[in-house]
């Protein structure tokens, strides 16, 4: 998907009302708390403004329990909660900025591969070309309760239910030919039907007949996005998307990362330029190192101390209130793997945290520490961008992660980071063509 050695631009929106960035000043200043679409429509702006190529929303679907057995400290204290469907403000965001690509997530484990397919093209020709989809196996407990299950499924089996769906959505998008359409107003031929075909897809999770009964989108599919960190994540990225986003936080991790993507392509029998990785990153930028810092201080105090601790256990499942004093991230690598859920990202904290720290002592982090971190003037953070883009392959970009507040973080990322990248060459001035697979290349 990335052919040339572009930086490109991706934010995560996310978490903006949560991480105690709603206590920063000019945060959601003069907007209305994330039910309206002014807020976002107004970032897309700002995104165009800097040529960035995507802006992507999460999602999970529960209320996490973790911290604490119930649901108090994630509601007082705004942790993963709450989370809206984002999918309403794509077209609202789409019209208000015209180059800038959009990402949501739909989860391979909870819906239908023929909903997912019919949904993605109509997202696909209502935004011309710029819609792509997160495809996740959804990793949180109170999410499988909300859509009836008591338990939720195994972490390899969701992989392997995410392999056929990916299979049935393809064939779904491939199925109506893109010369189908004939619109013979004289004739009163509409479509082809030679070139309509159904799939019949029989396999161990889904029977699907198709066709999609719909013309082909602009992209024909949507760029498809895949983050998992674990082995069955990275063969599903391997083997379906254009893009991954992933959580590595040293550069030595971020190399074997892409080298192990790298490895997994070719017996998959891709290319390593097929799919870019977009590496999570915080940025803090102000015109000196003195304020940037100022300001990264500022951002700390906001945070409780508690608040990584409540996170972490809507993360990883675990109920991280009952750690004793002590306790260090390995005594929970049992629980966390016993949950089925995230222990990638897990693993990864593993092996790049210091194995002296006390969960106490790690929680106070986790907010802000879990992905790379850049702080600083326009200049040190274009250094240090461009230090990871080229160590990591220069196979993607960079997509700013948790931790940084609307409008404020983002347009001064657009104003005093972006045009230092473009001054020299590594992020584009301008968008390379119609759809967010273009501004891919
Ligand atoms: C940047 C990024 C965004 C993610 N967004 C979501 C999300 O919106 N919903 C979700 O359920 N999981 C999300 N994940 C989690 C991954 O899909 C995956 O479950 C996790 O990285 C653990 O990897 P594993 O599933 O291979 O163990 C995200 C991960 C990353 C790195």
């Amino acid at each position: 998907m990335s052919e040339s050695k572009t930086i490109h631009l991706a934010a995560d929106l996310s978490f903006l009302h949560t991480d105690y960035l709603w206590r920063m000043p000019g945060s959601w200043a003069g907007y209305d708390y994330y039910s309206t679409s002014e807020f976002y429509e107004d970032i897309a702006r700002i995104a165009q403004r800097g040529v960035m190529d995507m802006l992507f929303f999460g999602d999970t679907g529960g209320t996490p329990e973790d911290y604490g057995g119930n649901h108090d400290a994630p509601v007082r204290y705004g942790a993963k909660w709450p989370r809206h469907d984002m999918a309403p403000m794509i077209p609202l965001m789409a019209r208000a900025a015209p180059g800038v690509g959009f990402a949501i997530t739909m989860s391979t484990t909870y819906h239908h591969p023929f909903y997912i397919a019919r949904f993605f093209n109509a997202l696909d020709h209502v935004t011309r070309g710029r819609i792509a989809w997160n495809a996740v196996t959804s990793a949180y407990k109170n999410e499988a309760a909300n859509y009836g299950f008591d338990d939720m499924m195994d972490h390899d089996e969701r992989y392997q239910r995410a392999q056929e769906f990916l299979k049935v959505a393809c064939k779904l998008w491939d199925s109506v030919e893109k010369e189908a359409l004939i619109a013979d107003r004289e004739n009163g031929i509409f479509a082809d039907p030679s070139k309509v075909h159904r799939i019949d897809f029989r396999g161990r999770y889904f029977n699907v007949r198709g066709p999609l009964p719909a013309l082909p989108s602009p992209q024909q599919r949507p760029v498809i996005i895949q983050a998992g960190l674990s082995g069955p994540g990275m063969d599903l990225a391997a083997a379906y998307a254009d893009m991954q986003f992933s959580t590595r936080r040293t550069v030595a991790s971020m190399k074997q990362h892409r080298e192990a993507l790298d490895a997994k392509l070719v017996s998959a029998g891709r290319k390593p330029r097929d799919v870019g990785i977009l590496w999570s990153i915080r940025i803090q930028v102000a015109e000196s190192e003195a304020d940037a810092k100022e300001k990264e201080r500022r951002y700390l105090a906001a945070i409780r101390p508690e608040a990584g601790l409540v996170e972490m256990s809507a993360q990883y499942n675990v109920d991280f209130s009952k750690a004793r004093p002590g306790m260090r991230l390995a005594d929970f690598v049992d629980e966390v793997h016993a949950q089925k859920g995230n222990y990638g990202s897990f693993d990864e904290l593993l092996k790049t945290a210091d194995p002296a720290q006390t969960v106490e002592e790690f929680g106070r982090r986790f907010l802000v520490d879990r992905i790379l971190v850049a702080t600083g003037t326009p200049k040190s953070i274009a250094d240090k961008l461009e230090e990871m883009h080229e160590a990591s392959g220069a196979n993607g970009g960079f997509i700013l992660g948790r931790g940084y507040s609307a409008m404020d973080n983002i347009r001064e990322f657009v104003e005093l980071v972006v045009p230092e990248l473009q001054r020299r060459g590594l992020s584009k001035k301008t968008y390379a063509g119609p759809t967010l697979r273009e501004n891919l290349y």
